[in-house]
């Protein structure tokens, strides 16, 4: 039996999913995320225009996902972005949140057969996107894995790609925090820790 795929996220971390319509992206992050942690280019879509399908609010949808990924960020929240990010400019603007509030970036490519996305696309409830679409997008994500570690260089801490697991197979570790050694630094040296109190 093939192992089951582990995925370690450093704590804090923006992960973002990467795969073509009908890789299972959404799925993926409903099965291993909370909801608060998702920010979905559909919903930034939908939030702006009524419309998750609606191309012409794609640019206004990603500046607000780029503004409350950051938002979350800085506050050390996990981050979880659900977009196709077949696109190096699509990629670098979120590494550039991540590296703007100084955390890790974690990048989980989705890389099923190109036939089941085609059919997961064909058979779905809701949105579809049609197979040109697919075709095209499947072909930027060869250009992306093309390259060893292409995606590491772009600035990813850690790269996992997946072909296409069942979502409850995957193991989710949470790599722990680094102790606080500051604070831990300031309540063991006498006289320090009243200096740190708030006036
Ligand atoms: N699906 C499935 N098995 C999986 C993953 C997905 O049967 N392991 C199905 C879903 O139920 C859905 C369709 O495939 O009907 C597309 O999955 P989704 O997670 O929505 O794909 P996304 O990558 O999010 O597609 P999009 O980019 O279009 O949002
Ligand atoms: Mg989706």
């Amino acid at each position: 039996m093939a192992a089951m795929p582990e995925i370690v996220l450093p704590p804090s971390a923006l992960v973002v999913i990467v795969g073509v319509s009908g890789s299972g992206k959404s799925t993926l992050a409903a099965a291993l995320f909370r909801p608060t942690e998702i920010l979905s280019s559909d919903a930034f879509r939908a939030m702006v225009a009524d419309d998750e399908a609606d191309q012409g609010a794609t640019r206004a949808a990603f500046e607000l996902l780029h503004l409350a990924a950051r938002r979350r960020l800085e506050r050390g929240r996990r981050t979880v972005i659900d977009a196709t990010s077949l696109t190096r400019s699509a990629r670098s603007s979120l590494i550039a949140v991540a590296r703007a509030t100084r955390r890790p970036a974690v990048a989980i490519v989705l890389d099923p057969p190109l036939e089941v996305c085609l059919e997961r696309n064909a058979t779905r409830r809701g949105r579809t996107v049609d197979a040109s679409v697919v075709r095209r997008q499947h072909e930027a994500l060869r250009r992306a894995l093309a390259v060893d570690d292409a995606l590491v260089g772009e600035g990813f801490t850690s790269v996992h790609r997946l072909t296409d697991p069942p979502p409850s197979t995957i193991v989710l570790i949470e790599a722990p925090r680094a102790p606080d050694t500051a604070r831990a630094g300031a309540g063991t040296i006498p006289g320090r820790a009243s200096g740190s109190k708030r006036r």
